[in-house]
């Protein structure tokens, strides 16, 4: 028997809110990433609807609609139903319990101070911020983390402060509350009455390169600069084609260098070796201009995205398919969250073990 098939394998889990379609600067900082720890790992990805709610209370009228564009974009991206658990986070009740019960052991200063909080209540001013929801947004995130007794959490570097919020509501819990030795505990690998109950997961930094948007700046659906993983060919082109470059290069003579042109950057990240020189080779003499360089990168993102958009339109003709995707995954997330709620029940004093009501 190989190494791999007989031990088990280190579980990853990590979500992402639904803003809508996904761009670049989501797969390039996030699905890519998980795309290929599914080979590696016991994964779980989600789509955070919940966590919409924090800030689009007023009008949750596009939560649905997004929700549905990201469980696609996660599938064209590559995320496979055969490898990982895939689903949405409303549809496993159990984040909701634990967090419930979470909050009832977090100090409020713990959720004050998370850098975030602050900050977008300040950047987000058309909205009231002022909520008991939006305060346990992180809180409620550390809920949808340790339900599945993870390893590693992958994200990028703004997440970073959020699972370490997670680490430290975890070690609290597991000062509180012990294993119980109950016959809840005898599956899964977490059956060591010794072992804590919230093991602390890590966080795994998503090493995302620079990926700039078209003005320049770094591509964020709130600057409007994206290139959508569903944008067709066209539409990416004329996308690119008054991208910022060197400002170095005023005229067609004048040299340039493609470290400062954010056009420069997207060839480091999306073209071939062979392009890549290229660009430099031509750029620096002035040998090409910027519009065949800027038709190049075209055709690099282009080739990229060709696969995705296939496995997209596939998708978006069998609507089926993917409710069944995610109703499967629901239910395997529903099954590893009860197993944890069940020590946790147990451990504070809930459930009908505790109670005596067991049937
Ligand atoms: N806060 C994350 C974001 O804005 C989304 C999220 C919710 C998440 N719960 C999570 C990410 C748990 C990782 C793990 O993208
Ligand atoms: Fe940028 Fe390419 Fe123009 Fe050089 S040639 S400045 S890399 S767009």
């Amino acid at each position: 028997m190989s190494n791999s098939s007989s031990l088990q394998r280190r579980r990853v889990l990590s979500g992402m809110r639904p803003t809508g379609k996904l761009h670049l600067g989501n797969y390039m900082g996030a699905l890519h990433n998980w795309v290929r720890l599914q080979d590696q790992y016991e994964c779980y990805f989600f789509i955070a609807d919940w966590h919409a709610l924090t800030t689009d209370y007023a009008d949750p009228s596009a939560i649905a609609a997004n929700t549905r564009e990201v469980a696609l974009d996660y599938l064209a991206a590559g995320l496979d139903p055969e490898k990982s658990v895939l689903f949405i986070q409303s549809h496993v009740p159990q984040h909701a319990e634990f967090h419930l019960l979470l909050s009832m052991i977090t100090p409020l200063g713990w959720l004050e101070r998370v850098p975030s909080y602050k900050e977008q209540q300040e950047n987000l001013t058309g909205k009231d911020l002022s909520t008991y929801g939006f305060l346990g947004y992180p809180l409620l995130q550390a809920a949808d983390i340790l339900i599945y007794q993870p390893d590693f959490v992958p994200v990028g570097q703004d997440q970073a402060a959020h699972v370490e919020l997670t680490r430290e509501v975890a070690r609290r819990f597991n000062q509180f509350y012990k294993k119980q030795d109950t016959a809840y505990t005898f599956h899964g690998s977490n059956n060591n009455p010794a072992a804590p109950i919230l093991p602390e997961p890590q966080v795994l930094l998503t090493p995302s390169p620079k990926l700039p948007g078209t003005d320049g700046r770094k591509m964020s659906k709130s600057y409007g600069n994206t290139i959508l993983l569903s944008d067709p060919e066209p539409e990416i082109r004329s996308k690119l084609k008054p991208m910022v470059t060197d400002p170095a290069r005023v005229r067609r003579k004048d040299p340039g260098n493609p470290d400062k042109c954010p056009v420069g950057d997207l060839h480091k990240i999306f073209s071939t070796q062979e392009t890549l020189q290229e660009v430099y080779e031509g750029c620096t003499t002035a040998g090409i201009g910027c519009i065949e360089c800027k038709t190049w990168a075209a055709d690099a993102i282009v080739s990229t995205l060709l696969p995705i958009q296939e496995r997209r339109a596939h998708l978006e003709q069998n609507p089926g398919l993917v409710k069944e995707i995610l109703c499967e995954g629901s239910r395997r997330a529903q099954a590893r969250a009860e197993q944890t709620m069940q020590q946790v029940r147990t451990a504070m004093g809930l459930g009908p073990e505790a109670t005596g009501t067991a049937q």
